[in-house]
């Protein structure tokens, strides 16, 4: 369906649930339902090379093999991230045996060993991630946030993309946040979407090859929502700069509290029905501007999702278009309806 729009759609890909041999359905799904994957961990530092100088390839490798039997497209995910690094590498920075002049190079030769490895076979790099603080951090206004901006400062972000793409030229390359779904959805002083759009407008200004923007789109039922519009003018601002974009993470979770529980009917259930209409509002978007090239939900079913084990006070879950049992929830069904 997705196809009649020159549109792909992907899913972020559990490893070890691809894997399982108790979970057939996972495999079915990810093969027969989309034409892009992402790896949701196995190409994080951290899992690549968690011992200094020794790189694990094998379950990356995996996902790239099943994605090519598949006859699908790869979103690789992730080169640089304040996040899911290596233990050496950041108690080696805390313990001061690793200065920065060092871990500018150690980041430069990961990108580059990372982005050679699959030269060729990754349709979109994010090759930075979550650069940029939100309004509720401290200090409130925006800012370059996190381990490699305090390192070495806002330069790396340029870094980054030159040294992905001299490693492999024909991967697109992507800023990619959170946050960043529409502009002027908060304080207009201090918009996010806004400084994203500043930072990717100025790179492009001084040569960086930046070829995408990729929207996360993880949302929450607790929050505002956001109609169409709002959503295609963001996407559609960035592609006035040039640039491709993509959704790349949607999920929306809901508080398990404010009456919503595992297992409520959908048809009646407000919040339920809330979180299906946001998928159907970022895919509309997506839809309705050409350079968005993709949509990826990050994880298809609730029996296999971040949320429950990430946002826990207060308990949150059903984010996903798959129930735990493998049906399909309204989610799905507006999407499919959409396409
Ligand atoms: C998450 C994974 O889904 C979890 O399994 C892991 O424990 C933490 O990371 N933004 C991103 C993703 O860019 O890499 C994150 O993935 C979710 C938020």
């Amino acid at each position: 369906l997705g196809q009649r729009h020159g549109l792909y759609v992907g899913t972020a890909v559990d490893m070890a649930a691809l894997a399982d041999p108790a979970e057939p359905r996972y495999r079915e799904i990810v093969r027969d339902e989309f034409s892009t994957v992402t790896a949701e961990n196995v190409m994080k530092w951290e899992s690549l090379e968690p011992t200094r100088g020794s790189y694990d390839w094998s379950a990356a490798d995996e996902l790239v093999a099943t994605a090519r039997r598949n006859g699908q497209k790869v979103r690789g995910h992730v080169l640089v991230w304040h996040s899911q690094l290596p233990k050496w590498l950041t108690d080696g920075v805390a313990d001061g045996s690793i200065d920065n002049t060092e871990l500018r190079s150690i980041l430069r030769r990961h990108i580059t060993t990372v982005a050679s490895r699959y030269r060729g076979k990754i349709w979109q790099w994010d090759v930075v991630n979550e650069a940029v603080s939100d309004p509720w951090d401290t200090p409130s206004t925006l800012h370059y946030k996190g381990f490699w901006a305090e390192h070495l400062g806002p330069g790396y972000v340029a870094d980054a993309f030159r040294w992905a793409r001299a490693a492999d030229p024909t991967a697109l390359l992507f800023y990619n946040d959170y946050n960043i779904e529409a502009f002027g959805s908060g304080d207009p002083a201090n918009d996010k979407t806004q400084f994203v759009y500043d930072m990717v407008k100025g790179l492009l200004a001084r040569g960086v090859p930046i070829d995408g923007v990729g929207s996360q789109g993880h949302l929450g039922t607790q929050y505002g929502n956001y109609d169409t519009l709002q959503v295609s003018d963001a996407l559609h601002r960035f592609a006035g700069l040039g640039l491709s974009t993509a959704f790349t993470e949607v999920d929306v979770r809901s508080r398990l509290t404010d009456g919503v529980q595992a297992g409520d009917s959908e048809e009646i259930n407000p919040r339920l029905q809330a979180s299906a209409a946001n998928f159907h509002v970022l895919l509309q978007a997506c839809l309705a501007e050409p350079r968005c090239l993709s949509f990826t939900v990050w994880g298809f079913t609730d029996r296999h999702s971040w949320v429950p084990g990430t946002f826990d006070d207060p308990p949150q879950g059903l984010a996903t278009i798959y129930d735990e049992n493998y049906q399909p929830k309204r989610s799905y069904q507006l999407m499919k309806a959409d396409l």
